[in-house]
């Protein structure tokens, strides 16, 4: 029986969230989860990517449709259910559309956090895992990043909203000893459940690497733009961690496990391979496992990119006892087998009305 039994996922519908939630229900615990549907599919019923993780997993999900902006909504939630811990996802995470509309990110990220953990309070459910990102180190300057790096010289608005509730939470912990908090800062996650049920399916338009290079595997796209072949690294294109999206699921139940049993305040922890890979590297792999060709076009850097971010992950292995197991192979032939499984995503119906779902499944 895990020491946390109850664990609410905000964001849970999504693409990291719906993976988290497999490993979870196969850790044994109790599931509930909410999500607002603001970059995830959802159809009458409810989300179809939960539903496929009740099939993967033959448990059941408790699920609503809730907005952290709505606090009623989200305190009945916690009246209604013992909720021990909460990993929260629930987040915008679109870098440039966070420069042209920094309220909205401002809004949805912290006020939406400031609501949880108020309502959390409220109820005395001080244990968190939240869903940092090494974008909160900044222009690396050193390589690979551990926890130490120095944080908070970012570039993006999206990046800002991270390091901002980081800071919300060390003062939080500070001020009140009861909080339990660890922040896991994501490097890049890639890759989908090897049953290729479910998978990445952004409802905004996406621009990350890999959801991009297998919509022209698959003949969607007609090229791959490959920002920057000047940089200073080996084959001239960016580097960075990719870390399969099951290995970054199983450090949510890492870090659960560790929270059960340790009271940490807060603590930071890097999930990455602790391997960087060039952008060309990745393409190569991609082409060899999935047996088809992606045409490239080299245009300029991408405003805002680092030139090579890879994380130094010793401290979640010797704290958290987890460390990566999956390849670049692997990454990139679970994401084609989800991308040829479901070539247009999850099914998708019209958006239904109601607000609230209880139980859905
Ligand atoms: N890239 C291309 N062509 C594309 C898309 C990306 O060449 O069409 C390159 C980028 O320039 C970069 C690499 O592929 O070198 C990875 O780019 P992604 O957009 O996949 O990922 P990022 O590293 O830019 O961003 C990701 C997340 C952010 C998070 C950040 C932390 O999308 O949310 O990691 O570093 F903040």
């Amino acid at each position: 029986m895990p020491r946390f039994k109850t664990i609410l996922v905000t964001g849970g519908a999504g693409y990291i969230g719906s993976h988290c939630v497999v490993d979870l229900l196969n850790a044994g615990h109790d599931v509930i989860a909410i999500d607002n549907f603001a970059n995830a599919v959802c159809d009458e019923e409810g989300s179809p990517a939960l539903k496929r993780a009740q099939q993967i997993t033959g448990k059941k999900i408790v699920f609503y449709e809730a907005d952290l902006l709505n606090k009623p909504q989200i305190n009945d939630i916690f009246d209604k259910h013992p909720i021990d811990c909460v990993i929260h996802f629930a987040a915008l995470k679109a870098v440039g559309e966070s420069m042209q509309q920094p309220l909205l990110y401002y809004q949805n990220n912290l006020l939406g956090m400031l609501n949880l953990l108020e309502i959390m309070r409220n109820h005395e459910c001080y244990q968190m895992v939240f869903s940092s990102s090494c974008t909160v180190y900044g222009e690396p300057e050193y390589l690979p990043i551990t926890e130490t790096h120095p944080t908070g010289s970012i570039t993006n608005v999206y990046g800002r909203t991270k390091y901002f509730i980081e800071e919300m939470l060390k003062d939080l912990s500070a001020a009140d000893e009861k909080w339990n908090i660890i922040s896991l800062r994501y490097f890049n996650p890639v890759g989908a459940h090897p049953s290729g049920l479910i998978g990445e399916d952004p409802t905004k338009e996406f621009t990350n690497l890999m959801p991009f290079m297998a919509q022209v595997a698959l003949g969607k796209k007609p090229v791959l733009t490959v920002f920057g072949n000047d940089y200073n690294t080996p084959d001239g294109t960016g580097i960075r961690d990719y870390i399969h999206v099951m290995d970054l699921a199983s450090g949510h139940v890492a870090a659960l496990n560790y929270l059960g049993s340790n009271q940490v305040g807060l603590k930071v922890y890097n999930l990455g391979t602790g391997r960087g890979v060039s952008v060309k590297e990745l393409v190569e792999v991609f082409e060899r496992v999935t047996e088809t060709k992606i045409p490239l076009k080299y245009v300029d850097r991408r405003l805002g990119d680092i030139t090579a971010m890879w994380a130094d992950a010793t401290l979640a292995r010797e704290e958290l006892g987890w460390s990566t197991k999956l390849t670049i192979e692997e990454m990139c032939t679970d994401f084609w087998r989800w991308q040829t499984m479901n070539p247009d995503g999850y099914p998708k119906k019209s958006k239904k009305t109601s607000v609230i779902v209880n139980g859905n499944s």
